[in-house]
């Protein structure tokens, strides 16, 4: 189990690193709201490996920190991001899943209940990423519409408020 949760812990930093990369894409491209959005869910998947950090510890187990892959540099428009972060948040839950599946086969209660948190949170977090992807969709053709979108992504406030 602890070996499960030291590599989910890596993978909340790559999705972390992922993010920041995205971020400095739209930041090339002056979208700086878009850059925005993406710096805070940087913070908040930062937060989710610190939760990962903190539960090991307190399990009375190791950390372990291995190599965060290389995100990627080049991405395409708002669309094509946003259908990676979908599609990433998608592999984050099924990951989520089968350490959850794992902790039940161990019955480590402790684990599952820990790890139910982040059930819930994967849910939120594939759907604002599916809200924002359909609704940059209506409008990517639309320089104004794009504009807009920035702006309603700027006014992101914490890590916990998804838009
Ligand atoms: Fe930590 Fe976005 O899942």
């Amino acid at each position: 189990m602890q070996d499960a949760l030291n590599a989910q812990l890596n993978m909340e930093l790559y999705s972390a690193y992922a993010y920041a990369s995205m971020a400095a894409h739209f930041e090339h491209e002056n979208l700086n709201g878009f850059s925005h959005w993406m710096q805070l869910q940087t913070a908040e998947e930062t937060a989710h490996a610190q939760k990962f950090y903190q539960y090991i510890n307190d399990a009375g187990g190791r950390v372990v920190l291995a190599a965060i892959d290389k995100p990627p540099a080049k991405f395409e428009g708002p669309v094509e991001v946003f259908q990676e972060v979908l599609e990433h948040e998608q592999l984050v839950t099924k990951s989520i899943y089968k350490l959850v599946d794992l902790a039940n086969k161990e019955s480590d209660h402790g684990t599952n209940s820990f790890l139910q948190w982040f059930v819930t949170e994967q849910i939120e977090e594939e759907a604002v990423a599916d809200n924002i992807l359909q609704r940059i969709k209506l409008v990517a053709k639309s320089p104004e519409g794009l504009f807009m979108m920035d702006q309603d992504l700027a006014s992101r406030t914490s890590e916990a408020s998804p838009e």
